[in-house]
């Protein structure tokens, strides 16, 4: 295996694989429309695509997968793709995002094909507050949902909250107790101006320091737990001994250790979530271009990333969406829902 590193020296290391740009919610953070430019069907790769390109990517690196979406769990037959990328010993971490919607009863065929670990998207116990925020009445079927992956036999599970201001500010205690009885990790998510979230606003924000004062309010002092590794959580523990994260992306964002990247359902390699052009790898691939030619097409990219998108935001004085409908509907590879959130 070769390693490659950066401009900054960051590895290739982690890649996130958007499986279907479709989904069954409306989040307002992400798909905040009444209409969407779908990729077209023709374009979506094959899983015996998918997999000959983890190959390639594990060759250089990477050793963590996570499949993403839209909602990855309505790409059919998932569980097949899944059993394809378990079989890669070269694999340390294979892991699922997911809504939740459909968990209860993919989560044991998801468990049975070599899944690691499941995180489910919950940014609310309320199930009128989750019909506002989706624009669908399915907070009992994620809840189901997330129950039905401890039974399948999951562990490292964990729960993803997007905080808004005046939408879900109220309810971190109660998430993290939720959360414990999974059991499950939570972590607490700064709202971010990525692409799709077009009504983005900075006062709609929950910084990560906010997020703490607010739980040290009801729980008393709150520990960091001391970790430079790359994920994007920082973690810290409760006094019970409760261990959350939260991901500053808005506010602390984690560009300098990044070693993610991102395939579209397309094919298309995006070093950045903010960056705003990919890398056609299934051009090259359906025309026939080899192992040896798609390490070096990525190899090259990877050498050059120069990439720091939430950094270049944060520096940003007037801080806005990141981009208009306009430009979404042009590009659809812009979307966060499209590049696997
Ligand atoms: P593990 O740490 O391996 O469990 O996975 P993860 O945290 O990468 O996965 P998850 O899909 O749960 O990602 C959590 C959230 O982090 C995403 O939903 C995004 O909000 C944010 N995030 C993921 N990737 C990036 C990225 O490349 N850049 C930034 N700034 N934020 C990201
Ligand atoms: N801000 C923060 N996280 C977002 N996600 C999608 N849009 C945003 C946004 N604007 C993330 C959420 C969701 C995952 C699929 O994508 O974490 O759970
Ligand atoms: Fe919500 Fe995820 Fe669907 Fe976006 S992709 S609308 S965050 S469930």
């Amino acid at each position: 295996m070769t390693r490659v590193e950066d401009t900054l020296g960051r590895p290739l290391r982690n890649l996130r694989i958007s499986v279907t740009d479709r989904c069954n919610l409306r989040c307002q953070y992400c798909m905040p429309e009444e209409e969407y430019a779908w990729l077209p069907r023709a374009e979506i790769l094959h899983f015996g695509e998918i997999a000959a390109l983890v190959d390639v990517f594990t060759g250089l690196g990477v050793d963590k997968v996570r499949l993403t979406g839209g909602e990855p769990l309505l790409r059919r037959e998932l569980p097949r793709l899944v059993r394809m990328l378990a079989a890669k010993p070269a694999l340390r971490d294979l892991a699922v995002t997911t809504n939740g919607l459909l968990l209860a009863e993919q989560a044991s065929a998801l468990r049975e094909a070599g899944l690691h670990r499941v995180t489910v998207s919950l940014d609310t116990l309320r199930p009128d507050r989750f019909a506002a925020l989706t624009r669908r009445a399915s907070h009992a079927q994620v809840l189901e949902g997330i129950a039905a992956v401890p039974r399948a036999g999951f562990a490292g599970t964990k729960l993803d909250t997007v905080v808004i201001r005046g939408l879900n500010d109220d309810e971190l205690a109660d998430l993290v107790e939720f959360a414990k009885a999974v059991p499950a990790e939570l972590r607490f998510i700064e709202y971010m101006d990525v692409g799709g979230a077009t009504r983005w606003s900075p006062d709609q924000v929950v910084s990560r320091r906010e997020m703490l004062e607010l739980l040290e309010r009801r729980y008393g002092r709150i520990e960091p737990i001391v970790d430079d590794g790359p994920a994007p959580a920082d973690r810290y523990r409760l006094p019970d001994g409760t261990v959350f994260g939260i991901i500053s992306s808005t506010t602390q964002p984690f560009c300098a250790r990044c070693d993610r990247s991102r395939l579209t359902a397309d094919g298309t390699w995006y070093l950045c979530l903010y960056a705003t052009a990919g890398v056609d790898l299934r051009g090259p691939f359906r025309a026939g271009a080899g192992p040896e030619a798609l390490t070096a097409l990525i190899t090259g990219r990877w050498r050059g990333r120069t990439d720091r998108g939430a950094e270049e935001r944060l520096a940003l004085r007037d801080r806005a969406p990141l981009l208009q409908v306009a430009q979404l509907r042009a590009d659809p590879r812009l979307e966060m829902h499209t590049r696997g959130g």
